[in-house]
Formats: C-alpha cells, sequence, structure tokens
C-alpha cells in the first residue's frame, strides 16, 4: 500500500481511502491490483502481463495506452546510476507516466502547481498513474530495486522536460513508508 509524506506541512498519510483521494484530487489514480491467478515476482514478462491482461486491458481502454511493458531494475543493472539520474530531476512527460509495481519500491514526488510537494511511496500491487504534463522526480528506495508494468500511449513521448527549478534539491530521496509487511500479489 502507497504512502504519501508532504514534508512541508508535515504530514504523513497511509489510510488506503485517503491516500487514493489525496492523489485523486490532484488527477494522479491509484489503485491496488491483484492477479487474475497467482504469479511470482519474477515470474517472465510475458507471464506478468498476462496475469494482470484484465487490468491493463482496461487502462487502455480508459486512457487510451497503446503498447505496456515490463521494467526490471536491480542494483547489477549495468548503467544504473546513469539511468536514475535521468527522473531523479523534477521533470514532466509529454504523456501518462503509469507504473504497476511488481516487486521492490520507488518514490515519487510530485509538485502541483501552486502547492506543497509530496512524496508517494509505492511497492508491489500498486498502480499509479501519474498525468501527462504533472511536474515529478522519481528515485529508487535504499534496495535499489524496482520490477515495474509500464503502459504508454506513444513511447516516443516518453522522455523527460526537465524544469531545473531546482526544486528537487529540498528533498531527500529517502523512502519512509510502514516498513514494509510485503505485499507482493503472489504471496496472497
Ligand atoms: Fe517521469
Amino acid at each position: 500500500m502507497a504512502a504519501i509524506k508532504i514534508p512541508a506541512d508535515k504530514v504523513t498519510i497511509t489510510d488506503a481511502g485517503k491516500v487514493t483521494a489525496f492523489l485523486a484530487a490532484r488527477g494522479i489514480d491509484y489503485q491496488r491490483w491483484t492477479p487474475k491467478h497467482s504469479i511470482d515476482a519474477d515470474a517472465p514478462a510475458e507471464a506478468v502481463l498476462s496475469a494482470y491482461a484484465e487490468e491493463i486491458d482496461g487502462l487502455k481502454a480508459q486512457g487510451g495506452y497503446r503498447t505496456a511493458d515490463v521494467i526490471d531494475v536491480k542494483p547489477g543493472t549495468p548503467n544504473l546510476d546513469a539511468m536514475l539520474a535521468k527522473f531523479n530531476r523534477e521533470h514532466w512527460h509529454d504523456e501518462d507516466e503509469v507504473r504497476f509495481i511488481i516487486e521492490g519500491r520507488g518514490l515519487f514526488h510530485v509538485h502541483p502547481p501552486g502547492e506543497n510537494v509530496f512524496a508517494i511511496e509505492v511497492e508491489a500491487g500498486d498502480l499509479i498513474r501519474v498525468p501527462r504534463g504533472t511536474h515529478h522526480w522519481f528515485d529508487l528506495c535504499g534496495e535499489r530495486r524496482i520490477r515495474a508494468i509500464r503502459l504508454f500511449q506513444d513511447t516516443s513521448g516518453w522522455s523527460p522536460h526537465y524544469t531545473d527549478t531546482g526544486v528537487d534539491k529540498g528533498f531527500e530521496p529517502v523512502c519512509f513508508g510502514p516498513s514494509y509487511l510485503p505485499a507482493i500479489p503472489s504471496q496472497r
């Protein structure tokens, strides 16, 4: 279950309904997905996509997403630091950033216009859809592990446009969530 922190307000939100409502009020969809049949977190990408086919098809119909893939990031991933450095500065995209977390954790910071920055920590079972144009940045948590389904309207649109405001420098990329009783779908 995702958790939200608003550092400037010293507020942390962990209640599922409140997390969903807080994000919805800012245009961000948040859902919990459970696979139709049990699936290991390290199953082949095709098996993962197949286990969540119904949810993926629903999102495609709703958001005009055309393709889905599975991204795997682990400490041994070649050029990991260079890859992460592309996304840990405030940026936005021409298309939605849609992620369903299969394994690992990650930290999105979101900077809504005229509002304080808030952080969302996501973990296995979390689907998040950050609308195109939203100012945000992303970091991995300490274990530097994330495996996620991504959906794309058009992969060519998914490149970062940097704001270069430097606002990201005021926030520690430290995960905070309720320290992780595993909620891995395959274990349910
Ligand atoms: Fe992004």
